[in-house]
């Protein structure tokens, strides 16, 4: 059994790897700075956190630090001298990189050389695991795109990632760093509060919002299950031929926005879609290929799109944000959630009309309001 720190270990995808981690019998440390992106009156930080960590908060470390700030890094380190780092910690949404630069190289590049610089003269250190992104490969020129695609990152974001994925390999080949480097794609499940298109999605539809589909909802993404990615960063942290190996980690497969509506318009029938023509920044992509994974990690994703977004249907009612109720009920919710109203609106107009009380702005508007500073 192995001691593992994972940097950025109370996120969303950091607190699900240790709940794995945790199941089979490994030490788990999370170092985290809470840092928060959104706005914390939106994104319910402390109830996902809580439920984040339900079950394990008592069976793993906490330990709370900036990995910008080397000084405490090394002292967060050789506290615990972890024979394995997962490295999540950063600033990790596209839109906002683009607005916070300096933020997002300090976060991104920053803390990955000063984890590389105190691991290369940590004895006894067996492997840092650095999560990247799909976005470093900018558009997907063919599909699925494997490992060896073309890189051309589009945002401030891909290109943090990119670089420290370089930063990764070179610190691995000068200073014998083993290090195994995963490249994730649309997380998506409970938890998570960053407010990235399957959150928003699924929020308008209990708020009885219409959803809204930019430039036909054609946009591909390969949506991946929380549990999913958790494990198979698990599988690269302690596989031994992953040492010194880049892999795609996702579902494997592109699936349109629109697609992923149509799935919750299933639970909300009476859900509506608006329709936008926007200038669109971010990269064409879909699948991924994620067959170096499934041959060398025996990686096999086990949650498809459908059965995730009911997952996430489900938590959210059981769980909604902020204690209130939803103004819109998923059709299986009656038998499973009597303590909540049935719903309130019996057209499809009334379904668009906000709720009383409820926040006027859309979520991009409240992105756009609620920077992160
Ligand atoms: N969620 C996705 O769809 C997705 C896709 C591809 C890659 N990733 C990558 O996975 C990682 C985790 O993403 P997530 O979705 O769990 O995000 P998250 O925001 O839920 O978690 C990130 C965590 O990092 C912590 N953090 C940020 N800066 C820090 C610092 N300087 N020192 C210590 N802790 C710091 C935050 O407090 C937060 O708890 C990120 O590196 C992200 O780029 C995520």
């Amino acid at each position: 059994m192995s001691r593992v720190l994972i940097t950025g270990g109370v996120g969303f995808i950091g607190t699900q790897v240790a709940r794995e981690l945790l199941s089979e019998g490994h030490d788990v440390v999370l170092l985290d700075s809470y840092a928060q992106y959104i706005s914390p009156f939106e994104c319910h930080y402390k109830q996902a956190i809580t439920d984040r960590l339900e079950g394990i908060r008592e069976k793993l470390v906490i330990e709370r630090c900036d990995a910008r700030d080397k000084l405490d890094l090394i002292r967060s380190i050789q506290k615990y001298s972890p024979q394995r780092i997962i490295h999540l910690a950063a600033l990790p949404l596209a839109d906002l990189s683009n607005r916070y630069p300096d933020e997002t190289v300090s976060t991104v590049v920053g803390t990955t050389v000063n984890i590389l610089d105190i691991v290369k003269d940590l004895p006894g250190f067996e492997r840092f695991v650095y999560v990247s992104s799909s976005m470093i490969y900018g558009d997907f020129h063919y599909l699925p795109a494997d490992e060896e695609h073309s890189k051309n990152p589009k945002d401030v974001y891909g290109g943090t990632k990119l670089a420290a994925e370089v930063l990764t390999r070179s610190y691995g080949n000068r200073f014998s760093i083993p290090y195994t480097i995963v490249r994730p794609s649309a997380v998506y499940g409970p938890t998570d509060v960053n407010q990235r298109v399957s959150q928003k999605f699924l929020m308008s539809a209990f708020k009885g919002e219409p959803l809204v589909l930019h430039n036909g909802g054609e946009d591909k993404l390969d949506f991946t299950y929380i549990t999913d990615i958790a494990h198979g960063i698990c599988l690269a942290t302690f596989e031994p031929k992953a040492e010194s190996e880049t892999f795609n980690i996702t579902r494997g497969q592109g699936r349109s926005l629109r697609e992923y509506a149509d799935i919750l318009k299933s639970y909300f029938p009476l859900l509506t879609v608006e329709e936008l023509e926007v200038q669109n920044f971010r990269p064409k992509r879909g699948a991924l290929d994620i067959s170096k994974a499934q041959k060398i990690l025996g990686y096999e994703p086990q949650v498809s799109l459908e059965d995730g977004i009911r997952k996430y249907v489900e938590y959210v009612l059981a769980n909604y944000p902020g204690g209130g109720e939803p103004v819109m009920m998923p059709i299986f919710a009656k038998k499973r959630a009597p303590r909540l109203r049935a719903p309130k609106f019996k057209t499809t107009a009334d379904v668009a009309t906000p709720p009383a009380g409820a926040d006027p702005l859309s979520m991009a508007e409240q992105i756009q309001e609620n920077p992160i500073r």
